[in-house]
């Protein structure tokens, strides 16, 4: 899967639809790709919103990226590396097997 820009209007967030995607997205790789090992999402380091919903998913922080990101703002941030495993995902929470 490729790089990609998640964002949604400001009413609608904290509403559990954050992590409900990358729960789906999750999902969708391990059922789909077989060989794939892991789920590996790159965030800004100051974003916790984007932090939390991955950590709801089950998603670990595994390090820094000093000045991996280039922001909205048109900056360079450090970003956060943040991976699951496939044994870690265990089984499908949202889309059926
Ligand atoms: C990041 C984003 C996609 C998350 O979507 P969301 O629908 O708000 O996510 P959720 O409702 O699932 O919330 C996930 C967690 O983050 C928390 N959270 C949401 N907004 C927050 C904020 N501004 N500050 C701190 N925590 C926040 C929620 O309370 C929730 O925590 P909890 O599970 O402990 O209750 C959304 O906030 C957004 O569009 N942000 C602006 C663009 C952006 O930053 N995109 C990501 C680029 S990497």
């Amino acid at each position: 899967m490729g790089r990609d820009w998640v964002q949604h209007c400001s009413v609608e967030r904290r509403e559990g639809y954050g992590t409900e995607a990358i729960q789906i997205i999750t999902d969708y790789l391990f059922l789909t790709k077989d060989d794939s090992t892991r789920m590996q999402a790159v965030v800004d380091k100051e974003n916790l919103a984007s932090k939390r919903a991955l950590e709801n998913c089950g998603s670990e922080e595994e390090g820094v990226l000093r000045k991996a990101l280039w922001n909205a703002a048109g900056k360079w941030v450090d970003g956060c590396l943040c991976s699951t495993l496939r044994e870690e995902w265990n089984e499908p929470k949202i889309l059926a097997n």
